[in-house]
């Protein structure tokens, strides 16, 4: 149930109402405070403000994110920019107020405007990218979608890069569901020469990683060497988040004009696992996909086993231990298991089962004639 819940991405209206609910707060909430802070903050100990028109002007600032999200709500595929908008002015409001609680004593009244702005990064993050690709609500429906029509080899060729043998894992269970609708699989696995790309990995190469991550800096890997005219009526192609982002090695095969070619005009599928944060990771993948000419037939998103925060420590912890479960004296905070669940596992089975028995565009005409 909960890998179900995964799936399916919360709906436009959903997303709409929380719009709606920080439009309520950032507008009233600021009015209230401007009107009524001198009891208010008598009231919880808060130090009244040494600068009452900062004050007056970030309380205006807010009130006027408020305006902002209300007109989301009201029409978001017109005002989709503004969530953008929203987006920087709340992530700025957040850093500064974590920053001023840690480093300048900010009172902890304020942090909970900090926390609110953050979430709502997140939030107004994922309505984004919801409206910028509607085509992705529908392909994580959970469909098997129509595969071109061309030869039928009953083959297929995975792409595979994994760090720490979580996409691996998922792959491999897409492979038994294929070969058992008589597909033959050949994985590829996808190299790099640099060490930094390689577990277990030093806290330096992580930091590179993610340094390189946020630079987006591109990775060097070994060439596929897979001609254009191979026999594969199928690819099946991974991608672990890094960073809220694909991983280089994998954007790599396709910021190669050389393998583009090997996408174009085939059915390919995509799988992204994450521990938690899947979505910009499987936007960037299937966009390089579609790009490249292919027909996606099926994507599927995956996090970790576990509920967060334990899940994001779980994932720290392993990369230190090099083994789940670990520190003990967590034991019943952090996962006694890392990566995807069995039930995560048996859904990329029966995927692959799915896509052994996609529709070919030639069935559909011949069944609607
Ligand atoms: C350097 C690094 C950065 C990561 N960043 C994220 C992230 O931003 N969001 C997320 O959900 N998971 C993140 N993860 C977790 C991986 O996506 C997750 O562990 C995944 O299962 C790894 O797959 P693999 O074993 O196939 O490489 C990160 C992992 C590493 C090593």
């Amino acid at each position: 149930m909960s890998s179900l819940r995964q799936l399916i991405p919360l709906p436009r209206n959903a997303f709409r109402y929380l719009c709606l609910f920080t439009a309520l707060a950032n507008g009233l909430g600021n009015l209230f405070l401007l009107v009524f802070y001198r009891p208010l903050f008598e009231w919880l100990g808060v130090p009244l403000p040494q600068d009452i028109h900062s004050f007056a002007f970030v309380a205006g600032f807010s009130f006027t994110v408020g305006v902002l999200a209300f007109l989301v709500f009201l029409n978001p595929e017109k005002n989709v920019n503004l969530l953008t908008i929203g987006i920087i002015g709340k992530g700025i409001y957040a850093f500064f107020t974590f920053y001023f609680y840690v480093f300048g004593h900010l009172h902890w009244f304020y942090l909970i405007f900090g926390i609110w702005d953050a979430v709502y990064v997140v939030i107004f993050f994922l309505f984004l990218i919801q409206l910028l690709s509607p085509d992705l609500t529908n392909f994580n429906r959970g469909d098997v979608f129509i595969g071109l029509e061309r030869e039928q080899t009953n083959r297929a060729l995975f792409l595979v890069f994994s760090l720490t043998g979580t996409g691996r894992s998922g792959m491999e269970r897409i492979k038994t569901g294929l070969e058992r609708h008589g597909y033959h699989v050949d994985i590829a696995s996808i190299e790099s020469g640099e060490h930094i790309f390689h577990f277990p990995m030093s806290v330096l190469d992580f930091v590179q990683i993610v340094i390189r991550a946020i630079f987006r800096r591109p990775a060097h890997i070994t060439p596929l060497g897979i001609p254009a005219n191979h026999p594969y009526d199928l690819i099946v192609v991974e991608s672990q988040t890094w960073l809220v982002g694909m991983s280089a090695p994998v954007e790599a095969v396709f910021q190669d004009p050389a393998n583009r070619a090997i996408f174009e005009g085939r059915d390919v599928a995509v799988l992204n696992v994450c521990r938690g944060a899947w979505r910009r990771s499987q936007a960037m993948l299937v966009r390089w996909v579609q790009r490249c000419g292919a027909n996606v037939v099926g994507v599927r998103a995956f996090a970790h086993i576990g509920w967060e925060p334990s899940r994001l420590f779980s994932l720290w912890f392993y990369l230190i231990y090099r083994e789940a479960g670990r520190p003990h004296f967590l034991d019943g905070f952090v996962q006694p298991r890392y990566g995807l669940s069995d039930d995560t596992l048996a859904q990329l089975e029966l995927f692959g089962e799915d896509l052994a028995q996609r529709k070919r565009v030639i069935w559909y005409r011949s069944t609607v004639v």
